[in-house]
């Protein structure tokens, strides 16, 4: 069955919007087959964002990831990872779609980065990737 990495956020986190993410992950259908709440060290997120490495948001990226504890989630279900950034939204969450998880709860606090409250796998090879780093 396929799975997905699912990131709680450090904003999702102090928002105390931990249950409320959960439960929409829940409701869609999909199953949480494993759970913990980390402070990843720099390599952890330094390997799960190698792609943006030299983009002018990734050390502000960075310091908002290592800003306080991130929910780390195996997500599971069939095309749980195109149905998990359904659910998730846009990146942008002024403009993410109503209904979902950035468009409801998120907005522009003012941030150099945005911040989102999630992260969601975007292909299976970065499923798969990005489960290794973080379970
Ligand atoms: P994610 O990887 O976190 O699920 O989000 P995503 O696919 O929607 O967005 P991506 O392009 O992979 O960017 C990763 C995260 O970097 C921050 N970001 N800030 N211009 C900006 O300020 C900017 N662009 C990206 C966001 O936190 C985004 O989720
Ligand atoms: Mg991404």
């Amino acid at each position: 069955m396929e799975k997905t990495l699912v990131l709680i956020k450090p904003d999702g986190v102090k928002r105390n919007l931990i249950g409320e993410i959960i439960a929409r992950c829940e409701q869609k259908g999909y199953s949480v087959v494993d759970l913990k709440l980390t402070s990843p060290s720099r390599e952890v997120l330094a390997a799960h964002y190698a792609e943006h490495e030299g983009k002018s948001f990734y050390e502000p990226l960075m310091e908002f990831m290592s800003s306080g504890p991130i929910v780390a989630i195996t997500l599971q279900g069939q095309r749980v990872i195109e149905g998990f950034r359904s659910i998730a939204g846009t990146t942008d969450p002024t403009t993410a779609a109503p209904g979902t998880i950035r468009g409801d709860l998120g907005r522009d606090w003012g941030t150099t980065v945005v911040q989102n409250l999630v992260h969601g796998s975007d292909s299976p090879e970065s499923a798969a990737r990005e489960l290794k780093i973080w379970f």
